[in-house]
């Protein structure tokens, strides 16, 4: 680590410290801590997470760290404080509640700031530095790194909110991307220590549109997929604090669908399966998914609900998969093509 950044991780270790500060034992910040109460969140969890209050003073923060020795040059280059068009630099982070975004190591190297007035941006982060690129950090990873591998498993969720409501409840594998876009370095980062991801992400259309493009790329990188579901218009903080932690993990994270599950009614968004030929067209698209999977048990279980929804033959039905199959042309590996193309007749026995 280069002298710059230890000196930025280091200007975050004080503000984090300060701004929790603040928001648990003084005047200034009890509006945020008045926020965080609000939303159910315990005097444990806002210490175990570091939550804290940059109040609405304009240069605050840049007198503070100036104090301790830190130049503005690198509290900017940080992204702790913003440079205006008149080269004076003024405090980023003002009026919001702040949640210390941790690297893999634990070491704070980024800040989300949330607003509690509905003034401005819903959430402003630290601007991207050497040491903060959003696409590369999940939040909360380093807290939740044991109990992925305990459980072999990680929730995957969009918000630092939905992310703090499960670890207080108990729910504590969870990690974020910070928005909807996951990214191929965090699905690989994910890849390294867990097979299993349950996707859950807000229940609207955003967030479902993102399921299954972090769908499909945490499978391109080798992971098993499941998307959890929950009634529209929620999100996975709002779930847990109105309607419960055991709840959210009975009907929501061990109801999760699996990806074909998922895919099956994520279509048909895409037609008006009243119509004969857009039910055609359905059905060919979920049979060209269905020919990607490779145990047999699993696609007849698939092909037995379409079967009975659309009233059509299981043989022909699992005949075309069969087509699908040889023409796909990145088999897995040589023995796994034999397998199938030997097969041709009689495709399912
Ligand atoms: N986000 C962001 N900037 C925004 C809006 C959202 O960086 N202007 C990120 C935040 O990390 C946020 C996540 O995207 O947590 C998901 O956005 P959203 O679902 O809109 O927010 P919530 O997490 O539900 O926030 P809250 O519950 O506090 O309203
Ligand atoms: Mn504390
Ligand atoms: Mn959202
Ligand atoms: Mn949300
Ligand atoms: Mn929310």
């Amino acid at each position: 680590l280069s002298v710059e950044n230890q000196n930025i991780i280091s200007a975050y270790e004080w503000l984090t410290k300060l701004y929790h500060h603040l928001l648990r034992y003084t005047k200034d910040g009890k509006d945020g801590y008045r926020y965080f109460r609000d939303r159910g969140i315990s005097d444990e969890t806002i210490d175990e997470f570091q939550l804290g209050f940059a109040p609405n003073i304009k240069d605050f923060t840049a007198t503070f760290l100036e104090k301790k020795g830190f130049h503005k040059q690198l509290l900017v280059k940080a992204g702790i404080l913003t440079l205006q068009s008149d080269d004076t630099v003024t405090d980023r982070f003002r009026g919001r509640v702040i949640y210390p975004i941790r690297n893999h190591l634990g070491k704070t190297v980024a800040f989300g700031g949330r607003t509690i007035t509905d003034q401005g941006p819903k959430y402003l982060n630290s601007s991207e530095s050497d040491l903060f690129h959003k696409g590369k950090i999940l939040y909360n990873f380093d807290l939740a790194k044991k109990h992925i591998r305990k459980k072999s498993e990680v929730i995957l969720f969009e918000g630092q909110m939905d992310v703090i409501s499960a670890y207080q409840a108990g729910v504590k594998n969870v990690v974020a991307t910070m928005g909807t876009a996951l990214t191929e370095m965090q699905a690989k980062l994910l890849r390294r220590y867990v097979d299993n991801v349950i996707i859950c992400y807000d229940a609207d259309n955003a967030g479902i549109e993102a399921s299954y493009k972090a769908a499909t790329l945490l499978q391109s990188v080798g992971c098993q997929v499941k998307i959890a579901k929950m009634k529209d218009g929620m999100d996975p903080d709002n779930f847990i604090q109105e309607i419960g932690a055991e709840a959210f993990k009975t009907e929501v994270i061990e109801a999760s669908d699996t990806f074909m599950t998922f895919y099956m009614n994520y279509l048909k968004k895409d037609y008006n399966l009243s119509l004969e030929g857009d039910r055609l067209q359905y059905i060919e698209n979920v049979l060209k998914e269905l020919a990607k999977i490779d145990s047999p048990i699993e696609r007849e279980f698939y092909v037995k609900e379409l079967s009975s929804e659309y009233d059509l033959m299981m043989d022909t039905l699992l005949e075309e998969i069969q087509v699908y199959r040889q023409k796909s042309d990145t088999p897995k590996d040589k023995s796994e093509k034999d397998r199938y193309t030997n097969k041709v007749q009689k495709p399912y026995q």
